[in-house]
């Protein structure tokens, strides 16, 4: 099973996350557990205070060393060495590759930044630094989210469909963006689904769902086109 630990100074951020997602549903059916620390817990002063000034000026404040080395070192179990990922938009790029790879993983934490972000030394907590896309947000809790989203839909048992209901997405086993897909009606407002479709014939549907990746990712990601 996955624990997943998100340390973070804004823990109420994460209500709606573990209240209404995907993954309160894996919690409640026991695919993983997921523990929000709040970071000022392991603050020294009576302000609770995790950042300070940066040495050789600059604006902005930056997180602190105290706090983070002794909040992520509370969640580690002796000899035990799980993966912490550090949420920066200066890190390697968040794909699917990175959360199947974080779904075969037993502890993952997550480490979230705020202000102008972390004193350089606590990135030597993390074994993955990853940004969710070239943008700055005020704080990785949004970050944190997104990765634990795509990475808890990803456990055994937590989509109806199985793995099936994953392979044939977007960046899924082929790498390709996915095909686009229809519901009832078969005809709204004069915009019809693809005769195929219909067909019910299962080699035909296919062969033009992999047709119609391969064009939409052309299209709209040349970048994936192998
Ligand atoms: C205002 S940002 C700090 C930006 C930092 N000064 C820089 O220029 O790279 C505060 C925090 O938000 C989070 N964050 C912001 N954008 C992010 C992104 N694209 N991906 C992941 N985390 C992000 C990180 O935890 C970061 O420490």
């Amino acid at each position: 099973m996955l624990t997943i630990d998100i340390i973070s100074v804004q823990p109420r951020m994460f209500r709606g996350f573990l209240e209404e997602s995907i993954v309160a549903r894996a919690v409640k059916k026991g695919a993983c557990v997921v523990n929000i620390i709040d970071l000022r817990d392991f603050a020294h002063d009576v302000h609770r205070k995790v950042d300070d000034k940066p040495y050789g000026g600059g604006p902005g404040m930056l997180m602190m060393c105290g706090p983070w080395f002794e909040a992520v070192e509370s969640r580690l179990a002796p000899g035990e060495r799980p993966r912490v990922v550090m949420t920066t938009p200066a890190g390697r790029r968040f794909d699917q590759r990175a959360a199947e790879e974080l779904s075969r993983e037993t502890h993952v934490v997550f480490m979230c930044g705020h202000y102008e972000g972390f004193d350089a030394r606590i990135e030597t907590l993390a074994t993955d630094r990853f940004s969710i896309g070239d943008f700055v947000m005020t704080g990785g809790e949004l970050a944190a989210a997104a990765m634990a989203d795509a990475t808890v839909r990803l456990l055994p048992g937590v989509l109806g469909g199985g793995p099936a209901a994953t392979a044939n997405e977007s960046f899924g086993r082929e790498g390709l963006l996915e095909a686009p897909q229809y519901t009832h009606p078969a005809d709204f407002r004069g915009m019809k689904v693809p005769d195929v479709l219909l067909s019910g014939d299962h080699a035909r549907i296919d062969a033009w769902r992999r047709a119609q990746a391969r064009i939409i990712t052309s299209k709209e990601r040349p970048d994936l086109e192998n």
